[in-house]
């Protein structure tokens, strides 16, 4: 890896050394033991066997991502439960994730995109280069509030004390034995600030949660299904109705839906926010997707830009009526996915390559489910380097009709994302209601190191396990009326 910028995010790993040692590489796998700094690794990145792993059979998530959350969730959080705990709350907060109940959500979270929109109008103005995804993080972090608690974080325009905490806390989570990371985590006040920061975190959402439960006691809920509410009304409904101030008889459930609140905030926003800043960069740089993406807008929203806020708030189901802009977000999470998945080997699982036959042991290995690699693979993809939208509304039988199991940004099988649907909606409404308006340009410094042909690779951050874009995505907006 020395070879290479030092900040490259761990996912470009396999395919980096699969690149300068091919006669490592199974095709589709790779064995790696870079212990202590990381666990012993079987990275797999063909589509059937991770199926297998994820799909055929779900393998328990690796004890590493649960050292990871511990301190913040206590693993009281659905990214990090199993078996039956797991399969009740996931039943609890699927209502939440249905696209009818999403589309309700559409004039809130019209609301916070257009602080978003007023924003980039404002850079836009002044000319200056920003990162771009300190922006979208804000964005989606309000939008999140929405959908999880009914309320407005405004984290875009001031700053929110539940984003600075929960900022400072990813900060001091420990995701490697990295020699920054080690230094970080044997700090003597680490377990302090910890602590600090999740009393801060809770004294924040109490009151929230204790608001939806007299809600929900007096009948006064909006009818949102929030995971607020979600979690109130199953716990409400396992308590005996004589009781009248059922929050007060059970800490054990604030814990719960703290954690859950923490885990929700965490998996949907910095995910979102970099898809979105990908996608932006992606289109810069393929302007024949840019303009059919624009005419698309044009043909489904009218071509007068400043009506289509409202057309989309009249009738938010026009969002599923734009295949194009479905097209170049898959795309841009099929090039740049976040984050891959991490499940425990076991003495009796073995991968079993389906080319080959042969099988492949997975005990004592932490297998790296590596969305990275199999969705860049020539074999799984026709002209793979390329940013092809058109790919996406290919039929069967057609050269460039995706392939089963190789796009798996949010994962597959039962464990895979429950917010893949509001992801995928917000960012819709997102490009709808900027790219016809605005130019947005990434604007990397001359000699900005290139990994795999692009001075915009995804880098490590700080205490976060996902891919972020380098420096931020520092971007230049032009008004297109303007230009
Ligand atoms: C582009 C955006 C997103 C991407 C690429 C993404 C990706 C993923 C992936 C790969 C997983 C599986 C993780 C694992 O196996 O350990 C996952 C799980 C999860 N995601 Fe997302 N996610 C996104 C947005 C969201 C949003 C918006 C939310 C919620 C507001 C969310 C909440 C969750 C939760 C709670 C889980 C755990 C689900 C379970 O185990 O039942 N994600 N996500």
């Amino acid at each position: 890896m020395a070879k290479y910028p030092s900040d490259v995010h761990g996912q470009y790993m396999p395919l980096l050394l699969a690149k300068d040692h091919p006669e490592l590489e199974v095709p589709g796998l790779m064995y790696i033991d870079i212990w202590p700094v990381a666990p012993p690794m079987l990275a797999v990145f063909h589509p059937d066997m991770m199926a297998e792993f994820t799909q055929t059979t779900s393998l328990p998530k690796h004890p590493s991502l649960g050292g990871e959350f511990r301190p913040l969730t206590q693993l009281n959080d659905l990214l990090n439960m199993s078996g039956e705990t797991w399969k009740t709350w996931r039943g609890i907060f699927n209502p939440a994730f249905s696209v009818k109940n999403i589309l309700s959500l559409i004039p809130a979270f019209l609301e916070e995109i257009d602080v978003f929109v007023d924003q980039l109008k404002g850079a836009a103005k002044s000319g200056e280069v920003f990162r771009l995804e300190d922006k979208a993080i804000s964005c989606t972090i309000d939008i999140i509030g929405r959908a999880i608690l009914d309320i407005r974080l405004n984290c875009q325009t001031s700053k929110n004390e539940l984003q600075e905490t929960l900022k400072r806390q990813i900060a001091l989570m420990w995701t490697s034995n990295a020699p920054d990371q080690l230094v970080m985590a044997l700090n003597p006040l680490r377990p302090f600030r910890m602590w600090n920061n999740n009393r801060i975190i809770r004294n924040y959402l109490r009151p929230h949660i204790e608001r939806g439960i007299h809600e929900h006691l007096n009948g006064e809920s909006t009818g949102h299904k929030t995971i607020n509410s979600l979690a109130t009304k199953a716990y409400l409904s396992e308590q005996d109705s004589s009781k009248t101030n059922a929050i007060d008889a059970d800490e054990h459930f604030m814990d719960i839906a703290i954690a859950q609140i923490k885990i929700f905030l965490f998996a949907g926003h910095d995910t979102t926010a970099t898809a979105l800043a990908y996608s932006y960069y992606l289109l810069n740089t393929n302007p024949s997707a840019l303009a059919t993406l624009r005419a698309e807008h044009d043909a489904v929203l009218g071509p007068n830009t400043s009506t289509a806020r409202a057309q989309i708030a009249t009738n938010p189901a026009l969002l599923n009526h734009l295949p194009y802009t479905s097209a170049v977000i898959k795309e841009t999470l099929r090039l740049f996915p976040p984050v891959g998945t991490v499940r425990k080997g076991q003495p009796d699982f073995y991968l079993t390559h389906p080319e080959t036959g042969k099988r492949y042991p997975t005990d004592g290995f932490m297998l790296f489910g590596l969305s990275f690699g199999v969705q860049r693979a020539e074999e799984f993809w026709p002209r793979a380097t390329e940013f092809l939208p058109e790919r996406w509304l290919a039929k069967e039988g057609e050269p460039l009709h995706v392939r089963k199991n190789a796009w798996r940004p949010f994962e597959q099988g039962p464990r895979n994302c429950i917010g893949q649907e509001l992801a995928q909606i917000e960012l819709r409404a997102i490009l709808a209601l900027t790219v016809r308006e605005m130019d947005i340009e990434p604007v990397f410094p001359d000699d900005s190191p290139v990994v795999f042909g692009e001075k915009a690779y995804q880098v490590m951050e700080v205490g976060m396990i996902t891919g972020h874009p380098k420096l931020g995505m520092p971007v230049r907006i032009k008004m297109r009326d303007e230009s």
